[in-house]
């Protein structure tokens, strides 16, 4: 099997697997891969990530074009921005869930990182988090806000929108937004209390340890 066939069986199942964990919902989210020779696989627009098939799946230039495949998501820009900017990154996690999205709904005083480091498999997984401002979805004013952000972050929260999420492959791309799912959740579940987020200390020797 092809490299490439074997990727778009992983974003079928990978989308199938979110889906089922209820993390996208309706047509919502778009997951990408970056392939050898610098195009994207990047799942089609109005698709519903629970029911993909690998055919469909849409190849996408590094500038843009349509290479093959149904036409792709409307945000495959930002994802080609990511790409250009973190040359490690291979794989890209944007949903719309539900924990994530409220957080991206509310004021934030630190919008250099929108969440506080509650626990080390956030530190490790997600790391800082920008809060990227409101921009309609597909509009390429996005894309360039998205680009200054992934110059220096992985991960992002697009304001009233949802997270964005780069990794080295798709698994941990994926494995990173759920972890990012999760600390929205505890933000929530511990609201007004007084939390004790992670010390500086502890968050360098965490990135010691376990490089990003
Ligand atoms: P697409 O259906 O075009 O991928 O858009 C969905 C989305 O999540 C917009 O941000």
């Amino acid at each position: 099997m092809s490299a490439e066939s074997e990727l778009r069986g992983k974003i079928v199942r990978m989308g199938a697997l979110l889906y089922n964990r209820q993390l996208a919902h309706g047509s919502a989210g778009n997951l990408s891969v970056r392939l050898e020779d610098g195009s994207i696989l990047v799942t089609p627009t109005n698709s519903c990530l629970g029911f993909l098939t690998p055919e469909q799946i849409s190849r996408v230039s590094p500038q843009g074009e349509l290479l093959g495949g149904d036409p792709p998501s409307k945000e495959a820009f930002f994802h080609l921005a990511v790409y250009e900017e973190r040359p490690a990154a291979r794989a890209i996690v944007h949903l719309h869930s539900t924990y994530s999205v409220a957080a991206s709904c509310l004021c934030h005083e630190n919008t250099e990182d929108a969440l506080p480091p509650l626990t080390a498999y956030h530190v490790m997984r997600v790391g800082k988090l920008p809060l990227v401002g409101y921009f309609r979805p597909g509009d390429r004013a996005l894309a360039e806000a998205v680009r200054s952000a992934a110059r220096e972050h992985r991960s992002m929260l697009l304001a009233n929108h949802g997270p964005i999420v780069s990794a080295g492959t798709l698994e941990e791309a994926v494995y990173a937004y759920e972890e990012l799912e999760e600390t929205a959740k505890l933000y929530f579940i511990i609201g007004d209390r007084k939390a004790s987020p992670l010390t500086a200390e502890a968050i360098a020797d965490i990135n010691r340890v376990f490089p990003s």
